[in-house]
C-alpha cells in the first residue's frame, strides 16, 4: 500500500483570524450576516449529519441515489485516473465512485480535499485500507482560495457533491467556477451535484424540519462565535427563520432576535445591537434548473455531458468537460 500523502495549505491557526474578519465584517453590515462556513464546528458537523436523515432533507438520499445509479457512468464519461473530492470530509459517499472507478481498473490516484487535516488524515488511512492499490494524496485547503494547488497529472475529475455551490452567491459561484476549470486541463470533467428549484413547501420544509435540528445547527453559529470570540448570544432569544426567495431561486436562513439586545464580543471590543425582530442572515442555499446549471457551466467553459436526477426529480448530477 502506497504511503499516502499530504499537503496542507490552510494551517491550523488560520481560522482564527478569519472569523474574527467575517464576524466583524458580518455584524457591523446592514442587514447583518454570518457566512456559514461557520456552522461546522464539531457539534455542527454533528447537528448536519442528523439533518442529511432528517425525512424533510431529500438531498443526501436523492444523491446517494443517483451515485448508486450513475457512478459507472461517471467513470466511463470522464475516463479518469484521477479522482479528486472538493470538500471530501469523511469520504463516505464517495465511496461509490470509488468502487466504480476502480472496478473497472482506470484509477490510479484519489485526491480528497478538505479544510479540516484531521478528517483528512482519518478518511486517507480508512480508504488507503480498503482500496490498497490506490495512491492517496490529501490536500488541506480552502477550496475558494486553493484549487490552484491541485495535484496535476493524469486524466482528471473533480468531484463537488452535496450541493454545497448552492452556498455561494452568483459572483462567488463564477468565481469558484472560473478556478475549477483554471485548474482544469481539456478533456478533464467535473461532477456537480445541485439541489434543484421546487415547490417552495418541500423547500423551506427541508430548512425548517419538524424536529427543530434545522434550528439548532443555525443557532449553533452563535455559540461557535461566543467560544472562540467571548462573546455573550443568548441562542435562546433569537429564532430560526426559513425563507424561499423566489426570485433569486435560493432558501435563506436567518436568525431572529426575539427582543431589543445587545450583544458584546469581547475579542473585538464590538458592541453589536439587535432590534427585536431583526433578521441576520446565516446562509443561502441556491436551487437550479438544468438550464441554469448547463449555462453557468458554459459561460466559464464547461460543457454539460450528462445531467442525471433522482427519480423524483429533487436533485441533479452534472458531468461536464472542459474545453
Ligand atoms: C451542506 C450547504 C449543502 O445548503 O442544504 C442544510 C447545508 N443548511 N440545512 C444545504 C444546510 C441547512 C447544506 N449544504
Amino acid at each position: 500500500m502506497p504511503e499516502p500523502e499530504l499537503d496542507i495549505h490552510l494551517d491550523a491557526d488560520e481560522w482564527a483570524p478569519q472569523l474574527r474578519n467575517d464576524v466583524l465584517e458580518g455584524l457591523t453590515s446592514s442587514p447583518k450576516t454570518l457566512p456559514p462556513k461557520w456552522f461546522y464546528d464539531d457539534r455542527g458537523s454533528d447537528l448536519f449529519d442528523q439533518i442529511t436523515r432528517l425525512p424533510e432533507y431529500y438531498p443526501t438520499e436523492a444523491e446517494r441515489q443517483i451515485l448508486h445509479a450513475r457512478a459507472g457512468e461517471i467513470a466511463a464519461l470522464s475516463a479518469a485516473d484521477t479522482l479528486i473530492e472538493l470538500g471530501s470530509g469523511t469520504s463516505d459517499k464517495t465511496r461509490v465512485l470509488l468502487d466504480a472507478f476502480t472496478a473497472t481498473g482506470q484509477l490510479v490516484r484519489f485526491v480528497p480535499f478538505d479544510v479540516s487535516e484531521q478528517t483528512l488524515i482519518d478518511a486517507a488511512k480508512v480508504i488507503g485500507e480498503d482500496y490498497p492499490d490506490l495512491r492517496i494524496h490529501g490536500v488541506v485547503g480552502d477550496f475558494e482560495r486553493h484549487l490552484g494547488t491541485l495535484p496535476s497529472g493524469g486524466r482528471r475529475v473533480i468531484v463537488f457533491l452535496g450541493g454545497t455551490i448552492g452556498n455561494f452567491a452568483p459572483a462567488q459561484r463564477r468565481d469558484f467556477l472560473e478556478q475549477v476549470v483554471a485548474t482544469l486541463n481539456p478533456g478533464d470533467s467535473f461532477v456537480l451535484g445541485t439541489d434543484l428549484v421546487k415547490d417552495s413547501g418541500r423547500l423551506v420544509a427541508a430548512y425548517d424540519d419538524s424536529q427543530g435540528v434545522t434550528a439548532e445547527f443555525n443557532k449553533n453559529v452563535l455559540s461557535v462565535v461566543n467560544k472562540h470570540l467571548d462573546a455573550n448570544f443568548d441562542p435562546d432569544t433569537f429564532e430560526h427563520v426559513a425563507v424561499f426567495d423566489e426570485e433569486n431561486a435560493w432558501i435563506e436562513m436567518r436568525l431572529r432576535s426575539l427582543v431589543d439586545q445587545t450583544v458584546h464580543i469581547a475579542d473585538l471590543d464590538l458592541d453589536v445591537s439587535f432590534a427585536a425582530g431583526e433578521e441576520m442572515r446565516t446562509e443561502i442555499s441556491a436551487k437550479f434548473t438544468r438550464d441554469r446549471v448547463a449555462d453557468e457551466l458554459a459561460d466559464v467553459g464547461l460543457d454539460l455531458l450528462d445531467w442525471w436526477t433522482d427519480t423524483a426529480g429533487d436533485y441533479a448530477l452534472s458531468i461536464s468537460t472542459c474545453r
